[in-house]
């Protein structure tokens, strides 16, 4: 699997504290079957990091996988807040995308609208970049408007989904939006989003195959994240049935107890 969303590097964001930590953390990774991780950062008014930064504190987590003898390497990347993508200049953003790409993982707004969120991902796409949203399904501005995401989605824009909101670990609103984004193929990734080894931990296969989306598997870790590292064409998604009950149903089966 390929992580593209996953706080492994230490002492710079609400991610790992120490070097140990992150060494912690990529051993439950590699050992829930993730070989490449892409380290996303927050970049934002609170954690106002850098690629500089960034770059030095991969070079030393993967030293330290390496020492440790954990069979996974880890790429640069930062999980963007919407108001810094919108301050930083072109050479930091080429630097803080996933890999050594042109996709920007772009955080989106816990907040019940996001003003000026497709005005900033014109602009972006208009700069040469292309756009992966984190975790859209923890967004309250998509749950009032979905159809924000939809148009978003039209122009391009991907969508990550964060493996615990398949599985009800932001609760059920979030879960219930995360399936019908699959339902509406607004969901293009699942990756961990983790922030530890435990209490947020990484990996996402476990989540997927719980959540009976393991035949789209291989496409949301593996085919998809490759082709957004390598700059290539998003594969289709394969053409099988998403086989789990709609979110209208269960309510409806809810109501009716
Ligand atoms: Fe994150």
């Amino acid at each position: 699997m390929i992580d593209l969303h996953c706080h492994v590097v230490f002492g710079i964001d609400d991610g790992p504290a120490t070097l140990a930590d992150s060494i912690s953390l990529m051993r439950a990774s590699a050992a829930n079957g993730t070989n490449t991780i892409v380290a996303t950062p927050h970049v934002s008014v609170r954690y106002p990091n850098n690629a500089a930064t960034i770059g030095a504190l991969v070079a030393e987590v993967n030293e330290g996988a390496t020492a440790e003898g954990i069979p996974l390497k880890v790429l640069t990347g930062a999980e963007i807040a919407m108001t810094r993508a919108a301050e930083l200049e072109r050479e930091e953003l080429d630097a803080l995308a996933l890999g050594t790409g042109r996709w920007l993982l772009i955080e989106c707004p816990f907040a019940p609208v996001a003003t000026g969120l497709e005005a900033l991902v014109m602009k972006l796409q208009g700069d040469g970049y292309r756009i992966l949203l984190a975790h859209p399904e923890r967004c309250p501005a998509f749950h009032r408007e979905p159809e924000i995401l939809t148009s978003l989605a039209r122009g391009g824009v991907l969508s990550s989904i964060t493996a615990g909101s398949l599985v009800g670990r932001f609760g059920r609103q979030v879960r219930d939006f995360a399936f019908e984004l699959f339902q509406d193929r607004l969901a293009h990734n699942v990756a961990s989003d983790a922030h530890d080894a435990v209490k947020r931990p990484p990996g996402a296969l476990a989540e997927i195959e719980e959540s009976g989306l393991a035949a789209l598997a291989d496409w949301l870790t593996e085919d998809v994240p490759a082709a957004i590292l390598t700059d290539s064409e998003i594969p289709p998604r394969p053409g099988i049935a998403v086989p789990f009950a709609s979110p209208r149903r269960r309510r409806r089966w809810t109501l009716g107890r």
